[in-house]
């Protein structure tokens, strides 16, 4: 059986969530904001982060085939599930629950900004530095780790863990 070492407690995202939260609140203030959650990882970060902003905002989704994995290959993202409301002009936060390569995010915010969005921001959960392969400018970072697998809060190890309300490094 893997072990689930904690590295973040409920209460520690509850902290950084809320923090997250103001800071999102007060720099787009007075900008049509639209988050767009990144599936399926980011479903209980963006749903925590949405209650606690103090200005209006329109959420989206949208689900990529996550190339970063394998890759050498700098194929493009093949998007699953696209997103369903106009950005033209918006200013767009993708809302992504890890960062490892930054393959994905990378490819996303030419995908998000070709669309029409006045400017794209990134808030990620977590940011793991180890295996970074490009440079991604990350607006809003929840916590750095330095590298692991992490599960629970919405990141899954095979679409398991998904459920677990705080942050483990699953050790095989
Ligand atoms: P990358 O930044 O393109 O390498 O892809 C990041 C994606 O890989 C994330 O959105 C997650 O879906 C997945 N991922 C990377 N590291 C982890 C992890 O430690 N736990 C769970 N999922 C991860
Ligand atoms: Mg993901």
């Amino acid at each position: 059986m893997p072990e689930l070492i904690p590295i973040l407690t409920t209460s520690k995202i509850d902290e950084k969530v809320t923090a997250l939260a103001g800071r999102i609140s007060s720099d787009y203030k007075d900008r049509d904001l639209v988050m767009i959650g990144v599936l399926k990882g980011a479903f209980i970060f963006l749903a925590d982060l949405l209650r606690r902003l103090t200005i209006p905002v329109t959420v989206d989704f949208i689900q990529v085939s996550s190339y970063g994995k394998s890759a050498k290959s700098s194929g493009e993202i093949t998007v699953l599930k696209p997103i369903s409301v106009d950005i033209t002009g918006k200013h767009v936060l993708l809302v992504e629950d890890i960062i490892d390569t930054g393959l994905t995010l990378n490819r996303m915010t030419d995908y998000i900004g070709s669309l029409g969005a006045a400017t794209v921001g990134i808030c990620a959960m977590i940011d793991k530095r180890e295996r970074r392969e490009c440079d991604v400018p990350v607006d809003y970072v929840g916590h750095v780790v330095e590298d692991g697998f992490l599960v629970g809060y919405g990141l899954d190890y095979a679409e398991q863990y998904r459920e677990l309300p705080a942050i483990y490094h699953l050790k095989f």
